[in-house]
């Protein structure tokens, strides 16, 4: 069992890195960490940096997961080497450039590709965001599926993520006492759906709505409040067509042995208690 501590970081490849650089600090709202060559590292919380942008292709996208000891990386390499999977045990250079000590990485089986890090760094410095956007820190991502049966057995067999909810087939799926962690939706393709940052309140999400409306970001969803983990949201498009989603209040699951998932229909009152209709492709049938 591959035991997920917390999401970590995600990377994205950009063709416009100062386009993407402005967006991620003057309407998102993160602090930029570090500058190095071809890459921009953005701080959202008390880590080190929990989103990069690099000189590359958009469909280079990773995902990062902490895990808790060393040796779980090599359990983990030989677990996903014996299911099929192909497994980079990362160099001294790409660990740093990622603020690890070590990682491995490999793609889940709809081709995601997925880094399994020990040890990132934290920085003693606080997060201070270009703009008030009241974010508390990078929560949780959403993960394109082929097949979600398949990559529901993934992540809760192979991996130790159970079902908080279930938005039609498409599984909600936490790591810790935070609702989700993952929330996987059906596409024809792999990919990093959305980027959650949670935000202080209420209030931060509509005072976003109405600052990013003003500039011409353009909103996909929202705002709302999603019946499964009760958050206010609001999704907004970023650089290369990546959705980014800011939200307040998200349900802890604090007893495992209470709590029961629930099926929500997979149509717009599944997704918004407030009637909010998404204009997000993977939220639609
Ligand atoms: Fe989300």
């Amino acid at each position: 069992m591959i035991k997920l501590q917390d999401v970590s970081y995600v990377r994205l490849g950009t063709r416009d890195l100062e386009g993407a650089t402005h967006f991620a600090t003057d309407f998102l709202g993160l602090e930029v960490s570090e500058r190095a060559k071809g890459t921009v590292y953005f701080k959202s919380d008390e880590r080190e940096h929990t989103l990069c942008y690099f000189e590359g292709d958009p469909a280079e996208q990773a995902a990062g997961f902490e895990i808790a000891e060393r040796d779980d990386l090599s359990s983990a390499a030989a677990q996903l080497e014996k299911l099929g999977h192909d497994v980079h045990a990362g160099t001294p250079e790409e660990a740093a450039a990622r603020k690890v000590r070590d990682f491995i990485a490999f793609k889940d089986p709809s081709g995601n590709r997925i880094e399994l890090l020990w040890r990132p760094a934290y920085s003693g410095k606080r997060y201070h965001g270009m703009r008030d956007a009241g974010i508390t820190g990078f929560s949780h991502i959403g993960l394109c599926t082929t097949n979600v049966a398949r990559d529901e057995a993934f992540w809760t067999q192979v991996c130790n993520a159970r079902v908080s909810d279930r938005i039609g087939d498409a599984p909600l799926l936490r790591i810790d006492e935070i609702h989700h962690t993952i929330a996987m939706f059906p596409a024809a393709h792999p990919g990093i759906q959305h980027i959650n940052h949670q935000v202080e309140s209420g209030d931060d999400v509509m005072r976003s709505f109405r600052f990013l409306t003003e500039r011409q970001v353009p909103m996909v969803f929202g705002p709302g409040r999603h019946p499964s983990s009760s958050a206010k949201f609001l999704y907004f498009e970023g650089p290369d067509g990546m959705v980014f989603e800011y939200s307040s209040g998200v349900r802890s699951i604090a007893d495992e042995l209470l709590y029961r998932e629930r099926q929500l229909s997979f149509d717009p009152a599944g997704f918004c208690e407030w009637g909010s209709k998404p204009e997000i492709p993977e939220f639609q049938k």
